[in-house]
């Protein structure tokens, strides 16, 4: 079988340095502007009734960019009703059908970009490099599932046996999968995990994150204009509380979940304390990631990677560094280029296509990133603290110099970068320290001795490790993405064995 998506096309891109290009692309944001911004539920395509919320633009609050239909519980049963209505025929659909359906969708996305720009842009406070990336990682994820589940899902993979037998593994969808993802990356994280789901032959119920459902409910529809039937993926809009009653349903036969460790850590609970089958649990979750530089190191390299990896995104990336650690004998001459160049980044409206950083998704989110800041100015060595401006959600970078490594314990969701000192000598302790945090989703390493690398991606049970460039980005099909221990469970979103997790086998043996 096909696992790799061989012959699939890439999204196409956009070269933002070419003039045309770029005033076209502004056109088309400014032309879906226009267009009419809610996002209801959707049972077998029909808008359900809820409570009204507006949606807050994160770079500033006086500005509404849609509205919100709250699903209630009740809706949310109905969905997983109509989706297991809906599932037997969608299974039965040939792969090759369903794959022609997600590529369909994957060209409505690069058609309706200006929409989907600005909806990324004004919800999700992207700035148009990040949006861009997100539209084509989204478009990519589309195109991979859809080349896999030919090959994967077709007449099945026949299996060596005797004489006068025909014996296939098949792989089938399971029911209804649920999908919950996140806020940061509400196009390719959605569509990723929907996609899949679908593909595999899975009926679906998305539940996108609270505070981007606009962006969520737009990959839906282009979904079912693409061939997806109705009755085959349900759109669930809500909170939490929203996401719990649907993972607690007895009709759900699996869970695609991205976000925090502690949410996956719940969900994990409900579905073990569940009456009927066991129900798989794919989680995608959150990281201390580090990165080590020894002397040997290119600084100019290294402190535009740790900016990169650090900032861009606001910080708001799982896969963002958050904590670096550097060789005693160049920390000062690294710690000061680094300082410099974070400096010069441009924080505010990413509408304003000379930002680079953007604001933070919410008011809770800059809260506890002020909270964090305002703990380490009393314990760390204070080497960045930028302002930020006072409308909208926006968190300057900080650069924090700490006693400890041990000192960072957890997540910090943000534009913060915590850094240590290391002498020759003390790499194993330290690396002992950054497995002690349980965490394995990135890491970075920045050496010119082979026996280092080697020594540091050895000794780590890290998904992606990035060398002596930056660790962020990760593209779909060439560097499978995704962490263990309280980062994840695995499979790797955009790798050769992410479906397989969403369906079922079935051996098929015939006495010819
Ligand atoms: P979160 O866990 O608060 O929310 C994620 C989703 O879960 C949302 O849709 C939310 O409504 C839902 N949810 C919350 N409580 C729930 C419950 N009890 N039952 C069911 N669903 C529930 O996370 P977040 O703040 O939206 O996202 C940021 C986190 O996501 C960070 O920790 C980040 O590292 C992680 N993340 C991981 C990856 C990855 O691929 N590993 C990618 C992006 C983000
Ligand atoms: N896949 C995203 C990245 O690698 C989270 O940055």
């Amino acid at each position: 079988a096909d696992l790799y998506g061989a012959g699939r096309r890439n999204s196409a891109g956009v070269e933002l340095g070419h003039e045309a290009s770029l005033h076209g692309l502004l056109e088309e944001i400014r032309a879906g502007r226009a267009a009419d911004r809610v996002a209801a539920p959707l049972v077998d395509g029909v808008a359900q009734p809820g409570v009204e919320r507006p949606l807050l633009a994160p770079a500033d609050a006086a500005t509404i960019v849609g509205r919100v239909r709250e699903a209630d519980e009740a809706t949310a049963d109905r969905a997983v009703e109509a989706a297991r209505r809906g599932f037997r025929a969608w299974e039965r659909t040939p792969a090759a059908a369903r794959a022609a359906a997600l590529e369909k969708a994957s060209d409505l996305l690069e058609a309706r970009r200006g929409r989907l720009l600005g909806l990324l842009q004004a919800e999700a406070g992207k700035t148009l490099d990040d949006a861009l990336a997100e539209l084509r990682e989204a478009v990519d994820f589309l195109r991979y599932y859809a080349a896999q589940a030919r090959s994967l899902f077709g007449e099945g993979e026949p299996m060596p046996g005797p004489t006068g037998e025909d014996n296939r593994l098949v792989h089938r969808g399971r029911g209804v999968f649920l999908c919950i993802s996140p806020w940061n990356f509400p196009l390719a994280i959605f569509l990723g995990q929907v996609s899949a789901a679908l593909a595999a032959g899975n009926a679906v119920v998305a539940k996108p994150a609270e505070q981007t459902p606009l962006v969520a409910v737009e990959a839906v529809r282009a979904l079912h204009e693409a061939g997806v039937p109705a009755s085959a993926l349900q759109f669930v809009t809500g909170d939490g509380r929203v996401g719990a009653r649907l993972v607690a349903h007895r009709h759900i036969a699996g869970v695609a979940f991205t976000g925090s460790t502690e949410t996956a850590r719940r969900i994990n609970q409900t579905l073990a304390a569940k009456d009927g089958p066991i129900v798989p649990l794919i989680a995608e979750t959150g990281g201390i990631n580090a990165m080590i530089v020894d002397a040997t190191a290119l600084p100019e390299q290294v402190s535009d990677d740790v900016v990169t990896s650090a900032f861009r995104s606001a910080g708001q990336r799982c896969s963002a560094l958050r904590l670096l650690c550097v060789q005693e004998d160049v920390a000062d001459k690294m710690i000061g280029m680094i300082v410099g160049a974070a400096r010069e980044l441009k924080l505010g409206d990413p509408q304003d296509l000379s930002v680079q950083v953007g604001p933070v998704i919410d008011a809770e989110a800059k809260q506890r990133l002020d909270a964090h800041i305002a703990r380490l100015k009393g314990s760390a060595r204070v080497h960045l603290a930028e302002e930020a401006p006072a409308q909208g959600y926006f968190v300057g970078p900080h650069v924090f110099e700490l006693k400890r490594q041990a000192d960072l314990t957890e997540e910090i969701f943000g534009p913060v970068l915590h850094v240590v000192r290391w002498k020759a000598g003390e790499l194993p302790a330290l690396l002992d320290g950054i497995e002690a945090t349980g965490y394995g989703l990135t890491l970075g390493v920045h050496s010119r001795i082979d026996a280092t690398i080697a020594q540091v991606i050895s000794r780590l049970d890290v998904g992606n490790c990035y060398v002596n460039r930056n660790m962020i980005g990760a593209v779909v099909g060439t560097q499978p993405f995704g962490g263990s221990g309280l980062s994840g469970t695995g499979p790797k979103a955009g790798g050769p064995n992410y479906l397989k997790r969403f369906a079922v086998e079935q051996t098929v043996t015939v006495n010819t």
